[in-house]
Protein backbone atom coordinates (compact mmCIF):
# COMPACT_ATOMS: atom_id res chain seq x y z
CA UNK A 1 0.00 0.00 0.00
CA UNK A 2 1.63 3.31 -1.10
CA UNK A 3 1.01 5.69 1.58
CA UNK A 4 0.79 9.92 0.44
CA UNK A 5 1.80 12.60 3.09
CA UNK A 6 0.23 15.72 2.68
CA UNK A 7 1.91 18.91 4.38
CA UNK A 8 -0.20 21.85 4.30
CA UNK A 9 2.15 25.12 4.76
CA UNK A 10 -0.65 27.53 3.41
CA UNK A 11 -1.38 29.67 5.81
CA UNK A 12 -4.14 31.35 4.37
CA UNK A 13 -6.34 28.66 4.68
CA UNK A 14 -9.73 28.68 2.65
CA UNK A 15 -8.27 31.71 0.96
CA UNK A 16 -5.24 30.23 -0.17
CA UNK A 17 -4.80 29.38 -4.08
CA UNK A 18 -2.09 27.34 -3.51
CA UNK A 19 -3.94 25.03 -1.00
CA UNK A 20 -6.97 25.05 -3.73
CA UNK A 21 -4.75 24.16 -6.02
CA UNK A 22 -3.10 21.23 -3.78
CA UNK A 23 -7.03 20.33 -2.98
CA UNK A 24 -7.18 19.97 -6.80
CA UNK A 25 -4.30 17.45 -7.11
CA UNK A 26 -5.14 15.52 -3.89
CA UNK A 27 -8.92 15.21 -5.74
CA UNK A 28 -6.90 13.53 -8.80
CA UNK A 29 -4.58 11.78 -6.84
CA UNK A 30 -7.42 9.90 -5.03
CA UNK A 31 -9.69 9.21 -7.82
CA UNK A 32 -6.88 7.51 -9.91
CA UNK A 33 -5.49 5.46 -6.87
CA UNK A 34 -8.61 5.10 -4.65
CA UNK A 35 -6.57 2.43 -2.50
CA UNK A 36 -3.94 4.52 -1.24
CA UNK A 37 -4.23 6.29 1.77
CA UNK A 38 -3.85 10.22 2.29
CA UNK A 39 -2.40 11.47 5.77
CA UNK A 40 -2.49 14.92 6.12
CA UNK A 41 -0.39 17.20 8.45
CA UNK A 42 -1.61 20.60 8.79
CA UNK A 43 1.23 22.38 10.15
CA UNK A 44 -1.66 25.54 11.21
CA UNK A 45 -3.28 23.08 13.49
CA UNK A 46 -0.48 21.16 15.37
CA UNK A 47 2.03 24.36 15.55
CA UNK A 48 5.59 22.95 15.82
CA UNK A 49 7.65 25.47 18.40
CA UNK A 50 11.01 26.82 16.85
CA UNK A 51 13.94 25.08 17.77
CA UNK A 52 15.32 27.27 20.32
CA UNK A 53 17.74 25.96 22.84
CA UNK A 54 16.05 23.99 25.35
CA UNK A 55 14.25 21.88 22.95
CA UNK A 56 17.95 21.44 20.36
CA UNK A 57 18.88 20.22 23.99
CA UNK A 58 16.54 17.97 24.59
CA UNK A 59 16.43 17.04 21.31
CA UNK A 60 20.46 15.90 21.08
CA UNK A 61 20.04 14.36 25.09
CA UNK A 62 16.88 11.56 23.77
CA UNK A 63 19.63 11.23 20.30
CA UNK A 64 22.47 10.59 22.04
CA UNK A 65 20.50 7.88 24.22
CA UNK A 66 19.38 6.26 21.29
CA UNK A 67 15.58 7.29 21.85
CA UNK A 68 14.47 7.94 18.11
CA UNK A 69 11.31 6.47 19.19
CA UNK A 70 10.17 9.47 21.50
CA UNK A 71 7.82 11.21 20.40
CA UNK A 72 9.56 14.48 19.65
CA UNK A 73 10.75 12.52 16.41
CA UNK A 74 6.81 11.76 15.55
CA UNK A 75 7.28 14.28 12.17
CA UNK A 76 10.43 13.02 11.09
CA UNK A 77 9.35 9.16 11.63
CA UNK A 78 6.34 10.10 10.04
CA UNK A 79 8.18 11.81 6.90
CA UNK A 80 10.36 8.90 6.58
CA UNK A 81 8.15 6.48 6.30
CA UNK A 82 5.85 8.50 3.65
CA UNK A 83 5.90 6.37 -0.02
CA UNK A 84 4.97 9.37 -1.52
CA UNK A 85 5.61 13.28 -0.05
CA UNK A 86 3.50 16.40 -1.16
CA UNK A 87 4.74 20.12 0.36
CA UNK A 88 1.58 22.77 -0.56
CA UNK A 89 3.20 26.33 0.78
CA UNK A 90 2.87 29.59 -0.56
CA UNK A 91 6.01 31.25 -1.93
CA UNK A 92 7.23 33.83 0.63
CA UNK A 93 10.09 35.55 0.92
CA UNK A 94 11.62 33.86 -2.10
CA UNK A 95 11.37 30.65 -0.38
CA UNK A 96 8.61 29.62 1.76
CA UNK A 97 6.48 30.23 4.87
CA UNK A 98 8.93 29.77 8.24
CA UNK A 99 6.43 27.01 9.34
CA UNK A 100 7.41 24.89 6.71
CA UNK A 101 11.05 26.05 7.93
CA UNK A 102 10.17 24.92 11.01
CA UNK A 103 8.94 21.46 10.04
CA UNK A 104 12.03 20.95 7.76
CA UNK A 105 14.49 21.25 10.60
CA UNK A 106 11.85 18.85 12.71
CA UNK A 107 12.63 16.17 9.73
CA UNK A 108 15.82 16.35 8.82
CA UNK A 109 17.08 13.90 12.13
CA UNK A 110 20.06 12.43 11.78
CA UNK A 111 19.34 8.35 12.20
CA UNK A 112 15.68 8.65 11.16
CA UNK A 113 15.73 10.54 7.69
CA UNK A 114 19.49 10.99 6.75
CA UNK A 115 22.75 9.71 7.99
CA UNK A 116 26.21 9.48 7.55
CA UNK A 117 28.12 6.20 6.65
CA UNK A 118 31.30 4.81 5.08
CA UNK A 119 30.80 6.50 1.63
CA UNK A 120 29.47 9.85 3.28
CA UNK A 121 25.68 11.21 3.08
CA UNK A 122 23.13 8.86 3.19
CA UNK A 123 19.43 9.38 2.25
CA UNK A 124 17.03 7.17 4.72
CA UNK A 125 13.63 8.44 3.08
CA UNK A 126 11.48 5.43 1.82
CA UNK A 127 9.80 7.98 -0.71
CA UNK A 128 10.41 7.64 -4.33
CA UNK A 129 8.90 11.07 -5.45
CA UNK A 130 7.87 14.69 -3.65
CA UNK A 131 5.97 17.44 -4.97
CA UNK A 132 6.31 20.74 -3.64
CA UNK A 133 2.95 22.94 -5.26
CA UNK A 134 2.52 26.73 -4.75
CA UNK A 135 1.84 29.95 -5.94
CA UNK A 136 4.20 32.95 -6.69
CA UNK A 137 3.78 36.99 -6.74
CA UNK A 138 5.68 36.94 -9.44
CA UNK A 139 7.10 35.22 -12.10
CA UNK A 140 10.24 33.09 -11.08
CA UNK A 141 10.91 30.86 -14.30
CA UNK A 142 12.29 33.90 -16.28
CA UNK A 143 15.73 33.39 -16.99
CA UNK A 144 16.71 37.13 -14.90
CA UNK A 145 14.51 35.93 -11.57
CA UNK A 146 15.16 32.30 -11.71
CA UNK A 147 18.19 32.71 -9.53
CA UNK A 148 16.33 34.25 -7.20
CA UNK A 149 14.16 31.22 -6.48
CA UNK A 150 15.36 29.34 -2.94
CA UNK A 151 12.17 27.80 -2.33
CA UNK A 152 11.55 24.75 -4.52
CA UNK A 153 15.61 24.60 -4.92
CA UNK A 154 16.26 24.39 -1.35
CA UNK A 155 13.30 21.33 -1.74
CA UNK A 156 15.28 19.91 -4.32
CA UNK A 157 18.67 19.44 -2.45
CA UNK A 158 17.06 18.42 0.65
CA UNK A 159 15.39 15.80 -1.36
CA UNK A 160 19.04 14.47 -2.12
CA UNK A 161 19.62 14.70 1.44
CA UNK A 162 17.08 12.45 2.46
CA UNK A 163 17.46 9.81 -0.41
CA UNK A 164 14.19 10.96 -2.27
CA UNK A 165 15.00 10.67 -5.83
CA UNK A 166 12.33 12.45 -7.91
CA UNK A 167 11.69 15.89 -6.89
CA UNK A 168 8.55 17.76 -8.64
CA UNK A 169 7.47 21.02 -8.80
CA UNK A 170 3.60 22.33 -9.11
CA UNK A 171 3.50 26.27 -9.84
CA UNK A 172 1.45 29.02 -10.86
CA UNK A 173 3.59 31.70 -11.35
CA UNK A 174 2.65 36.11 -11.13
CA UNK A 175 -0.45 36.08 -9.14
CA UNK A 176 0.17 39.21 -8.31
CA UNK A 177 0.86 40.72 -11.40
CA UNK A 178 -1.90 43.10 -12.49
CA UNK A 179 -0.88 42.36 -16.25
CA UNK A 180 -1.44 38.59 -16.08
CA UNK A 181 -4.61 36.94 -16.39
CA UNK A 182 -4.73 34.99 -13.22
CA UNK A 183 -8.12 32.83 -13.87
CA UNK A 184 -5.85 31.97 -16.86
CA UNK A 185 -3.13 31.22 -14.88
CA UNK A 186 -4.68 29.26 -12.21
CA UNK A 187 -6.62 26.98 -14.75
CA UNK A 188 -3.90 26.09 -16.45
CA UNK A 189 -1.51 24.77 -13.23
CA UNK A 190 -5.26 23.46 -12.24
CA UNK A 191 -5.43 21.03 -15.74
CA UNK A 192 -1.81 20.33 -14.40
CA UNK A 193 -3.13 19.44 -11.36
CA UNK A 194 -5.32 16.89 -12.70
CA UNK A 195 -2.65 15.25 -14.52
CA UNK A 196 -0.20 15.09 -12.03
CA UNK A 197 -2.62 13.66 -9.65
CA UNK A 198 -3.06 10.82 -12.16
CA UNK A 199 0.76 10.02 -12.59
CA UNK A 200 1.87 10.40 -9.02
C1 LIG B 1 4.30 37.24 3.76
C2 LIG B 1 4.30 37.16 2.26
C3 LIG B 1 5.49 37.12 1.57
C4 LIG B 1 5.52 37.04 0.17
N1 LIG B 1 6.72 37.01 -0.49
C5 LIG B 1 6.75 36.95 -1.85
C6 LIG B 1 7.98 36.94 -2.56
O1 LIG B 1 9.06 36.98 -1.99
N2 LIG B 1 7.92 36.89 -3.91
C7 LIG B 1 6.74 36.83 -4.61
O2 LIG B 1 6.77 36.73 -5.83
N3 LIG B 1 5.56 36.82 -3.96
C8 LIG B 1 5.53 36.88 -2.60
N4 LIG B 1 4.33 36.90 -1.94
C9 LIG B 1 3.09 36.76 -2.72
C10 LIG B 1 2.61 35.32 -2.74
O3 LIG B 1 3.62 34.43 -3.18
C11 LIG B 1 1.39 35.11 -3.64
O4 LIG B 1 0.39 36.04 -3.38
C12 LIG B 1 0.85 33.70 -3.48
O5 LIG B 1 -0.03 33.40 -4.54
C13 LIG B 1 0.16 33.54 -2.14
O6 LIG B 1 -0.31 32.23 -2.03
P1 LIG B 1 -1.63 31.84 -1.24
O7 LIG B 1 -2.81 32.42 -2.01
O8 LIG B 1 -1.62 30.37 -1.24
O9 LIG B 1 -1.52 32.43 0.14
C14 LIG B 1 4.30 36.99 -0.54
C15 LIG B 1 3.08 37.02 0.16
C16 LIG B 1 3.08 37.11 1.53
C17 LIG B 1 1.74 37.16 2.28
Amino acid sequence: MTQLLFVDACVRGTASRTRALAERFLSAYAAAHPSNPIVRRDLMRDRLEPQYPELLDRRDALAAAGKLDDPIFDNARQFARADRIVLAAPFWELSFPAILKIYLERVSMRGITFGYEAGGLVGRCRAEKLLLITTRGGDYSLPETEWMEMGARQLKALCAMFGIPKFELLCAEGLDDERVDVRARMEEAFAHADALGKSF
